[in-house]
């Protein structure tokens, strides 16, 4: 079995970023302790407080920052960390080489209904600053907390899979998560769709009518709700999430945040051999412009956001 503080021994000489994942995974590890006793502690609610983008913040969302900040402030490596629940970036450790941009608890509406939610991270070389493409990433990863608490990381190249175990060690499950190419399962909030664009429309459409349509194969809906849940989903057994420009979400420039919701998702499902875009152009090549930016987001199995993109260049 190999443990996570191995894994990063041998994935990178950096023992200055594996310093900034360990904290991460401790941070995720105590999160996923919190949230197991939420119902019992009642924190589920909401916090009567709104984040900068005029989202209701639950307690959790609260809490959950307050962990990663907390493991975060006492590593000397992150210089400065970005979170949807922080209208400011805080300035940790001078001189040191790493930001951290973290959605630290993502999919919180479902947390009075004990549904997977999770912490998604971004690692970026401190030199660039925060507004960095996606492609500038030196490490990504996502914290799922289900009935297991599974962790999918990406370091380089390799993005690998990891457990809690009740020990509080995270060990690998997955030596290499690989997005199968073609899959048969969509998964977008179809309670919208009187927002959608033609091209979003005309691939949902195509993909509804199955065997009897232009893709020739039979599809399957799936929507958590969370991100995290949705992706590792996609992860493991393939599909697609969409969340797109609609004509509801167009004025704020989408629904997802780049910096950590849209980037270390595009990240890891690259990594894993799947596709990110907008529609009209790869996800990891857009520039940020603000720390809390949103954009549309389609990604996944490669083949399904080819037809996606192919919907947009038409349309
Ligand atoms: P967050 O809880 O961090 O605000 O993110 C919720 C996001 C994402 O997890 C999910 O895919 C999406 O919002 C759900 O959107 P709908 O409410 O439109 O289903
Ligand atoms: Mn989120
Ligand atoms: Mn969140």
């Amino acid at each position: 079995m190999t443990t996570l503080a191995q894994w990063l021994a041998l994935e990178t000489p950096d023992t200055a970023l594996a310093s900034v994942i360990a904290s991460m995974a401790s941070a995720g590890a105590d999160i996923a302790a919190t949230l197991r006793m939420a119902p019992i502690t009642g924190d589920t609610g909401l916090a009567g407080a709104t984040n900068v983008q005029g989202e209701a913040q639950k307690a959790l969302d609260i809490i959950s920052n307050d962990i990663v900040l907390a493991h975060l402030r006492d590593n000397p490596k992150v210089s400065l960390l970005v979170s949807e629940e922080m209208d400011d970036a805080v300035e940790l450790s001078v001189d040191a080489p790493f930001i951290v941009a973290t959605d630290p608890l993502d999919g919180s509406s479902n947390l009075d209904v004990n549904v997977t939610v999770g912490t998604i991270f971004s690692v970026l070389p401190t030199l660039g600053g925060p507004l960095q493409k996606g492609t500038a990433q030196v490490a990504a990863g996502y914290i799922a907390y289900g009935h297991a608490t599974t962790m999918v990381l990406r370091i380089k190249g390799r993005t690998s899979g990891f457990a809690l175990d009740t020990s509080g060690e995270w060990i690998e499950i997955i030596a290499e998560a690989k997005i199968p190419e073609a899959t048969g399962e969509f998964a977008i909030n179809t309670a919208r769709e009187r927002f959608w664009d033609a091209a979003t429309a005309g691939y949902v459409r195509e993909s509804i009518a199955g065997e009897t349509g232009p893709a020739g194969k039979r599809y399957n809906m799936r929507w958590v709700g969370s991100m995290v849940a949705d992706m590792h989903r996609i992860l493991m057994r393939g599909g697609i999430f969409l969340y797109p420009l609609d004509s509801e979400t167009v004025s704020k420039g989408g629904r997802l945040r780049l910096l950590y919701e849209a980037n270390p998702m595009a990240w890891l499902a690259e990594g894993a051999g799947g596709r990110a875009s907008t529609g009209t152009q790869s996800l990891l090549s857009v520039q940020p412009t603000s720390i809390h930016q949103r954009i549309p987001v389609i990604l996944g199995s490669a083949e399904e956001v080819l037809r996606v993109e192919a919907w947009y260049a038409k349309s």
